[in-house]
């Protein structure tokens, strides 16, 4: 038997996805990774893996999910009995619990930075002064642990209120609301001074002098994480997708607003950032460090700075709750549990998990592996291992398991709809994605440093 929950309309199935995919990773990180490599050349190179890699994935991933129509493990259940695919869906419970305890605590701080933008807090900032704001919040033992609890609070009031009523009309409400901030946003950022065409430049005008092998698989990553594919969200949520619609289609919604934002997001930032002469290649503290002093310097900077955190937290948001799903709906379709037992069992055990990741910056600094703290090792291994070996499994249960015919019967919906690139596409999933796939994972792990 097939999930019960839908989505109840199609423009509510792919606001539940791009809000899954359009998250922290195109507003926080997809702007700084542009400003560290290169901006332009890092741009293109991220689309070239949208669009060879990444689509391919996400179509895959939508059918399976389809396809079989529950929670990841009842689908590998049903789509390959008798196997040990569902032990798969052990990686990709893991994955999406390990993203979300780390996610929490940056959409923490983000919900945190919005509450006070009102406040003083950044007027008159100096790159001295919002480093020490930043260092004395994330090191407190209290603060930064009630941020993220509110959200994993907030997260779980959306899935208790189930599929249609939680997701998909949060969704609706959420991601328009998006859409208009972030445009208002990069208006403003255009307009500051004449400076501001620098930003625009940096992002626009392709410096392929930078380029390096680390630079693909920075973008690739990126591809991958951006599009929440590889750990079974698109899966979970192609479960709930109708029949009768057009998930080739649905995909390129999803593919085509996603790097949309990420690029909108580089236009609201970048800019914003050359007009007060600042460097773009601030790494992860773009948005906490750099963004304070821009506003600071705005006329009605609090004003700015509230809208665009706003901006952070609905992204992060929608995106939190897909992660909680994958496990939620795993434990309501396989171990029978209420979805409220399951949604707050969830959040429990994901909140303690990132408990740990929030204080890794402050109380539980000295834990350290390789050098990396707490967040930093969660973050590793579900970006440079779990993703990347999820998307290749994925990729190869589409093209040699499940094989093209019954592939091509979900995606053309009993040979209703046309796909004209449907060989291509195989042909990528079957051979192209899982190789390349797993170059990016040796490579994440280090093995071609030397
Ligand atoms: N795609 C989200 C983002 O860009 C993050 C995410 C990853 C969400 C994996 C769900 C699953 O921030």
């Amino acid at each position: 038997m097939s999930n019960k929950e839908h989505f109840g309309s199609k423009i509510g199935a792919v606001a539940a996805l791009a809000g899954s995919a359009i998250g922290l990773g195109n507003i926080w990180k997809f702007p700084y990774l542009t400003g560290e490599n290169g901006g332009a050349a890092f741009i293109l190179i991220y689309i070239a893996c949208i669009c060879f890699i990444g689509i391919p994935i996400m179509l895959a991933e939508f059918s399976i999910g389809r396809r079989g129509g529950k929670d990841v493990y009842g689908t590998f259940k049903t789509l390959a009995p008798k196997t040990k695919w569902c032990a798969f869906s052990i990686i990709t419970v893991c994955t999406s619990a390990i993203i979300l305890s780390y996610y929490g605590t940056i959409a923490g701080w983000t919900m945190h930075y919005m509450c006070i933008s009102f406040t003083d807090a950044f007027q008159n900032a100096t790159p001295a002064s919002v480093e020490q704001l930043f260092n004395d919040f994330t090191s407190n033992p209290y603060h930064p642990l009630i941020w993220q609890m509110l959200f994993m609070v907030v997260t779980a009031a959306v899935i208790l209120g189930g599929v249609k009523n939680g997701i998909e009309r949060s969704s609706k409400v959420m991601m328009p609301i998006l859409f208009i901030i972030l445009i208002i946003l990069c208006f403003r950022s255009l307009t500051i001074n004449e400076h501001s065409i620098e930003g625009l430049i940096f992002l626009f005008k392709p410096n392929l002098d930078v380029v390096s092998a680390k630079t693909f698989l920075a973008a690739m990553g990126q591809a991958f994480f951006s599009l929440s594919v590889g750990m079974g969200v698109i899966m979970t949520y192609g479960a709930y997708v109708k029949k009768h619609e057009n998930i080739h289609q649905m995909s390129y919604q999803v593919v085509i607003s996603d790097t949309a934002v990420a690029i909108l997001a580089g236009v609201a930032i970048l800019p914003a950032t050359f007009a007060f002469g600042m460097a773009p290649n601030a790494g992860p503290g773009l948005v906490f460090l750099t963004l304070p002093q821009v506003f600071a310097q705005m006329p009605l900077g609090q004003f700015w700075s509230f809208i665009f955190f706003l901006l952070l937290v609905l992204a992060a948001l929608t995106s939190s709750i897909s992660l909680l799903e994958v496990t939620v709906a795993y434990l309501i379709n396989e171990l029978k549990m209420k979805r409220a037992t399951a949604t707050i069992l969830t959040t429990v055990v994901i909140t303690i998990i990132g408990v740990f990741t929030t204080l890794a910056f402050g109380p539980l600094k000295h834990i350290t592996l390789f050098g990396m703290n707490l967040f930093d090792i969660m973050d590793y291994t579900a970006s440079n291992i779990l993703l990347p070996l999820g998307g290749m499994l994925i990729c190869y249960f589409a093209g040699w398991v499940l094989g093209k015919e019954s592939l091509r019967d979900e995606i053309t919906n009993g040979n209703k709809l046309k796909i004209t690139l449907f060989g291509f596409y195989f042909f990528i999933m079957r051979y192209v994605a899982p190789v390349v796939i797993l170059l990016l994972m040796l490579n994440g792990m280090g093995v071609f440093n030397n």
